[in-house]
Formats: structure tokens, C-alpha cells, sequence
């Protein structure tokens, strides 16, 4: 049987608005994180303190976590790469730091310009620091299903990356289909093995939807009991690597699966959808979630 309930962590702030090309006011983001939270959020992912040459719209993280509107019980995480992003990530008060590797070679390369071993001797002194300093961390595996420059993503690239990350101390890993070519079996498969290494229970499901797959492989996941699964509200984020592609699962979509399973969120779906359609008006974008377009137009 399926769970009671299920996390889901909002993405949208971070992984939804990191590739839009104009800058987004860091107003509208205060603001999206701040709709997000009052829906009932407990996880939102809401920025980077990554290179500002690298990824130019989330150089106003530390903005953006002065000026959001804690809510108690929401957990406010930020990626950080490196020492230098987790000394601002502690001094914006994030409550939860991600480091984030890949199951390739080439996208470790070209993501975050070292190698996968180098990557993991770089995220142990931020692991242990975050750890001293009280906050939760966090392994995202990026290319867990396939890789834009390599292709085919063996399972066992995967497991040897989870291992590394357990090592590191990390309390959830997230198992990303970074360009959403993964199918349900292959889902299944990647899951099955990492819970060898590390428990399912604490292990994510981070899907984009650029084939079509994402909630297909949801449910596969939820099969073989995935309980966290991360998702963007009105589907933000275009995926760089394939034009004109929608991005991340739209949270909507995701929180209409599970609470028509009859597995609790703690979401307000309603308010979600709202929040879809505003952030997609401020962007200027059509709104990528059908769930959230389908609940407005009743
Ligand atoms: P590098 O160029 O090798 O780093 O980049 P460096 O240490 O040589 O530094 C270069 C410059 O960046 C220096 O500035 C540093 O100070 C600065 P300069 O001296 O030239 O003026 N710098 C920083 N500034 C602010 N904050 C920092 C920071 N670090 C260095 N933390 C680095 C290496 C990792 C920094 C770079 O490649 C980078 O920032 N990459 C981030 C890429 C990124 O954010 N990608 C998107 C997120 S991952 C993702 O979306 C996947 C995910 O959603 C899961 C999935 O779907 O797969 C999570
Ligand atoms: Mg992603």
C-alpha cells in the first residue's frame, strides 16, 4: 500500500527561477517563498550561494533569506557548492545546506568544474562544518537516470555516489533525473539499489518532466517507497539542455496524485495553484502545471 503521507520539498524558488534568463526582482522571490510557506510547505528549497558567474540569478541569496518571512515548521534550504557558499548560507540562516554532485563525469565537469572524486573532497569540510554548526545537509546526485554528454547512467555510478554522500554524513539524498529522460522500470532499479547503501526512507525522488515521464515516475518510486519527492510550482524551470522543454514536476500536479492516493502533504493545494498563476503573470510565462491550471479554471 501507498504511505500516510509524503514530504514534498518545493523547488521553485531555487531549481524553478536558477535558468530564467532577465533577472527576477528579488521582491518576486521573497514574495514566492513567502506564498509557498504560508501553503504549508515543511521543505522549500529557496536559493543558491553558488557562483555568481556561474548561475547570475541567484546571486541575491543572502537577500533573498533576509527578507522571506520565517515560518515555523518550514525548513529553508540553499545549495552550497563549496566553503565560500556555506559561509553564506550559515550567515543567511538556512536551515538546511545541499551539496550537489552528479553520477557523471561530464555534468560534474560542466556543473560544478571538477570531477566527481574532487567534488566529494570539497563537500566534506561544508558537510562537517554544516554539521557543527547544527543544520541539516543534504547529497543531490544529479544525471541519476541519464546524462546530456555521456547518456546512459549505469546504476552502479549512481550507488558508488550514495555511498560516498552516506560517508559525508549527509541525512537525505536525492536521486535527480536531471534532464527527465528516466522511465518507471529504471526508476524502480535505481531506488532498489540505493536503498542497499543508504535507507529508503531518507532517500528523494528530484524529477523533471521533459519527456513526460515525471509523474509516471513518481509513482513508480512511490511502488518501492519513496516517501520525499521534490517538485515546482507551475512547473518552473526550463531545462537548459533540451529548448523549450518544461522543467521540474509542477508541484501541483504532483500534490493532486497524492492527495487523490489518499497521502497527506500538509499542502493546500489550492493555494498552490494560486501561487502558480502568480509567479507564472510575474514572469511572464504560461502557467506549466495542468492540475494548477484545471483548479483555476473551475
Ligand atoms: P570555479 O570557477 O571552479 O570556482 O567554479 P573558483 O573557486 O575558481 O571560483 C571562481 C570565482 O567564483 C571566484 O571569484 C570565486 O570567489 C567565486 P573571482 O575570484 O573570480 O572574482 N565563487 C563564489 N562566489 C559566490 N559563492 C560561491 C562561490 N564559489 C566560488 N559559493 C563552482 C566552481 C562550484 C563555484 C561553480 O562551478 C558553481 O558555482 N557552480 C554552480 C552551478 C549551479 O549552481 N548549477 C545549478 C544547480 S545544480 C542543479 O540544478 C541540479 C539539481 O537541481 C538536481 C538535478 O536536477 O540534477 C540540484
Ligand atoms: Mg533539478
Amino acid at each position: 500500500g501507498y504511505p500516510s503521507a509524503v514530504k514534498v520539498i518545493e523547488v521553485g524558488p531555487r531549481d524553478g527561477l536558477q535558468n530564467e534568463a532577465q533577472p527576477v526582482p528579488t521582491e518576486v522571490k521573497i514574495a514566492l517563498v513567502d506564498r509557498l510557506s504560508a501553503a504549508g510547505f515543511a521543505n522549500i528549497e529557496a536559493t543558491s550561494f553558488v557562483s555568481p558567474k556561474w548561475v547570475p540569478q541567484m546571486a541575491d541569496g543572502t537577500d533573498v533569506m533576509a527578507g522571506i518571512a520565517r515560518r515555523p515548521g518550514t525548513l529553508y534550504s540553499a545549495l552550497t557548492p563549496n566553503m565560500k557558499g556555506f559561509e553564506a548560507a550559515l550567515a543567511a540562516g538556512v536551515d538546511e545546506i545541499v551539496i550537489f554532485g552528479a553520477a557523471s563525469e561530464a555534468f560534474s565537469q560542466r556543473n560544478i568544474n571538477c570531477s566527481i572524486a574532487e567534488s566529494i573532497d570539497r563537500f566534506a569540510p561544508v558537510a562537517e562544518a554544516a554539521q557543527q554548526a547544527g543544520l541539516r545537509v543534504r547529497g543531490s546526485i544529479s544525471c541519476a537516470l541519464g546524462c546530456p554528454y555521456q547518456g546512459a547512467v549505469p546504476v552502479a555510478s549512481v550507488v558508488d555516489v550514495v555511498q560516498r554522500l552516506q560517508t559525508l554524513g549527509c541525512d537525505e539524498i536525492d536521486i535527480a533525473d536531471t534532464i527527465g529522460v528516466g522511465t518507471a522500470e529504471q526508476v524502480r532499479a535505481v531506488f532498489d539499489a540505493a536503498a542497499r547503501v543508504f535507507p529508503m526512507e531518507r532517500l528523494s525522488g528530484h524529477f523533471h518532466d521533459t519527456y513526460g515521464q515525471a509523474l509516471a515516475n513518481i509513482l513508480a518510486s512511490l511502488d518501492v517507497g519513496v516517501t520525499i519527492f521534490h517538485a515546482s510550482v507551475a512547473g518552473l524551470g526550463g531545462c537548459p539542455y533540451a529548448k523549450g522543454a518544461p522543467g521540474n514536476v509542477a508541484t501541483e500536479d504532483v500534490l493532486y496524485l497524492l492527495h487523490g492516493l489518499g497521502i497527506a502533504t500538509g499542502i493546500d493545494l489550492d493555494a498552490v495553484a494560486r501561487t502558480g498563476d502568480w509567479i507564472s503573470q510575474q514572469l511572464g510565462r504560461a502557467n506549466g502545471s495542468r492540475a494548477g491550471r484545471a483548479l483555476l479554471a473551475r
